[in-house]
């Protein structure tokens, strides 16, 4: 996908949490975004996928401006798929009808179209044996992966990870990190925002530093781990690559 920011800027309660955060990638299947807590990563995820709206600025995918307006907002956020830290799905339905119910009431797929996409979708990623079970029922990691299902099934042109591992023990992190792989390979676009390190220098493309709101600097994965720019980037990945 080609992304471009211009100068987005966004306040709550008068607290700058974004601030002119501007860039333009060109084509990049994987932008990382890295950084502290309280930086401004899961506002800028979800003003991307049009779920809050920027005080300032612009966003344009594959040179399609995003406009801020809620009629226009609804058909955009179809087109995104997103994944949360945790709590991702409906407690009450099983893993299958939680992928049914937004292709049913979000895009209109009839009821046997939309259990034959979503039966695909659990094949593909070898879930399956998962159909039937609730939430309560899966392991955390399986609960991620049938959300990551969820949000590919939809058919998304951008897909938002939030996180989708830290609410995780290592060895569920280490499948949904795989399945995160399975779709890189399949040519998938998206943005991750993650604190595996290890997993962002792998995966990501172009990876993103921000901090207190700003994108300190964005670059190839090997420059940013390699030779970061910036003072606050060295001493951010000084300190989480330590342990
Ligand atoms: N809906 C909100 N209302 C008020 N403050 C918010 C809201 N969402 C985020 N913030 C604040 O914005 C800052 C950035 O948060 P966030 O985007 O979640 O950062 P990160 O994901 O990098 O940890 C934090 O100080 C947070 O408390
Ligand atoms: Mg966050």
């Amino acid at each position: 996908m080609k992304l471009e920011l211009q100068k987005l800027s966004k306040s709550f309660n008068g607290h700058p949490v974004l601030q002119d955060i501007s860039l333009r990638l060109e084509k990049v299947h994987t932008l990382v975004l890295i950084g502290p807590s309280g930086g401004g990563k899961s506002t800028l995820l979800r003003i991307i996928a049009g779920l809050e709206y920027p005080d300032a600025g612009t966003v344009a995918i594959d040179d399609s401006p995003v406009i801020y307006e809620e009629s226009n907002l609804i058909l955009h956020r179809r087109t995104i798929g997103t994944v949360f830290q945790a709590f991702n799905l409906f407690p009450h339905l099983t893993a299958l009808q939680n992928i049914t119910l937004p292709l049913e009431k979000v895009h209109g797929y009839t009821p046997a179209n939309a259990k034959a996409q979503a039966l695909e979708f659990l094949e593909r990623f070898k879930l399956a044996d998962h159909s039937h079970k609730k939430p309560a029922e899966l392991s955390g990691g399986q609960r991620q992966r049938i959300a990551i299902a969820r949000a590919v099934a939809v058919k998304p042109r951008l897909l938002l990870f939030d996180e989708p591992t830290s609410a995780l023990d290592p060895e569920m992190t280490a499948e949904v990190l795989e399945m995160i792989e399975q779709l890189r390979e399949e040519g998938r676009d998206f943005i991750l925002v993650t604190h595996q390190m290890g997993f962002a220098r792998q995966i990501g493309d172009q990876i993103g530093f921000l901090a207190e709101g700003r994108l300190i600097e964005i670059g190839p994965v090997a420059q940013i781990f390699e030779h970061p720019l910036q003072g606050t980037t060295k001493q951010f990945l000084a300190k989480v690559l330590k342990y």
